[in-house]
């Protein structure tokens, strides 16, 4: 049963389809955005769910957001549709000093409703129905839906399961002549994997070879451990016609809530990009784009203080996870803030552990299944929430598989 059928079954829904657009009818709300749902009717669950940080937004953003609130006339305003000019210099200025890519303010950047609705319309600004789009997988759930909004078709092409790393041959392989873009997201969630440099200039040869475009999910670019490096196709600028690169402020400031992110594109490409913005948004909300200024512009110790916590809980959940080596394994992350737990029940499918994690030990995973087919066979794991909130997690959890029969 998916999980969406779980959920309607559980709450008692049945959804009516007579009516609906048969690209309505197609898609799902993701799996991660579902098993909170469900929990929300558990009592007492502890989360390793949805990937939201514990953390709270700022002070020094909040404290800047009530400022223009209380004296900028314009706070409860729209903005200009690409967002006010002054976040998007700071957005320039913030590129241009990390990859010297001469990002134009006026013209390469659009602030969004975070990046998800980033996403959404560079993939309806680029895929025409039947178009392929290569999803490396497993994936993030909402990449399968935004394509499948379009029309277009996902094709999986497997991570390597040992380190949940690039197949540059299996990408060269699947690529066909309806083949429009290619969907990386590094770090990536949901196995924590951080892709190689060799490999992702090799993904954007590809692209430069057969005329693809790469959408590239930056979500957690900030969010790597271990001291390794991110590299992201910014820096290169033989990409930059072909490239739609998608930003945050939510993990990185810890700003959820706020709904804010932004989109670098060509001009070509933004042009198209910004109906569909004007369409869908008009404009990211005025006080989420002071948030995001204050985020840019004033002190970065958070992100670091953010990144030193996470990485401190990743090696907490590795160890717990270790200690129940003979129910699970995994590859430990390299960034972002979820593992990949495949764990040793033969025959049980992803959906039907998570739920009973879910209603036997009260606590929330998200199934692997939700990640594409290779996602199967794990649960994914979020280790945003507070160390107390990972250890009770895993006492559960392993009290749980000490008792549980399959
Ligand atoms: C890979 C990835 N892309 C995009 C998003 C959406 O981010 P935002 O909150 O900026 O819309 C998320 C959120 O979890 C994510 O994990």
């Amino acid at each position: 049963m998916s999980l969406q059928r779980s959920a309607l079954v559980a709450s008692g829904k049945v959804y009516r389809t007579h009516g609906i657009s048969k690209r309505v009818s197609q898609i799902n709300i993701s799996a991660i955005k579902e098993m909170p749902l469900l929990a929300s009717k558990v009592e007492g669950c502890v989360s390793l769910g949805q990937g939201i940080p514990s953390f709270p937004t700022p002070p020094h953003i909040l404290d800047a957001v009530c400022e223009k609130m209380k004296n900028r006339q314009d706070s409860g305003k729209y903005t200009l549709g690409p967002g006010m000019p002054e976040l998007r210099e700071a957005i320039a200025r913030y590129l241009n000093g990390k990859f010297s890519i001469g990002a134009d303010p006026d013209r390469e950047i659009c602030v969004t409703v975070g990046a998800m609705e980033a996403l959404s319309a560079a993939v309806l600004t680029l895929v025409d129905r039947g178009d392929e789009v290569i999803l490396p997988s497993p994936n993030y759930a909402s990449h399968i839906e935004q394509v499948l909004l379009a029309e277009g078709v996902p094709v999986f092409v497997p991570l390597s399961e040992d380190g949940w790393q690039l197949d540059v041959e299996g990408i060269r392989r699947a690529i066909t002549p309806r083949t429009k873009a290619i969907i990386i997201c590094s770090p990536h969630n949901p196995t924590g994997a951080l892709f190689s440099e060799a490999d992702l200039r090799a993904v954007a040869d590809l692209a430069i070879q057969h005329d693809l475009v790469v959408i590239s999910d930056e979500t957690y670019d900030f969010l790597v451990y271990d001291g390794l490096k991110h590299f992201s196709f910014m820096s290169l600028p033989e990409l930059k016609d072909r490239l739609v690169a998608t930003f945050s402020f939510s993990k990185k400031y810890a700003m959820t809530g706020w709904r804010v992110g932004y989109v670098y594109a060509s001009e070509g490409i933004l042009d198209h990009l910004m109906k569909i913005h004007d369409a869908m948004a008009i404009c990211a909300p005025t006080v989420s784009q002071y948030a995001a200024l204050a985020a840019l512009e004033g002190p970065q110790d958070c992100v670091a203080e953010i990144r030193t916590a996470l990485s401190r809980r990743c090696d907490l959940i590795c160890e717990r996870l270790r200690g129940m080596a003979e129910h699970f394994e995994f590859v430990k992350p390299r960034g972002a803030y979820y593992l990949m737990a495949r764990y040793r029940k033969e025959g049980v499918d992803s959906m039907s552990f998570a739920l009973r994690l879910l209603y036997e030990a009260r606590v929330i995973t998200v199934p692997g299944s939700a990640f594409g087919p290779t996602g199967e066979g794990h649960v994914r794991m979020s280790f945003g929430g507070a160390d107390a909130a990972i250890e009770e997690a895993c006492d559960r959890i392993e009290k749980w598989l000490a008792g549980a029969r399959f």
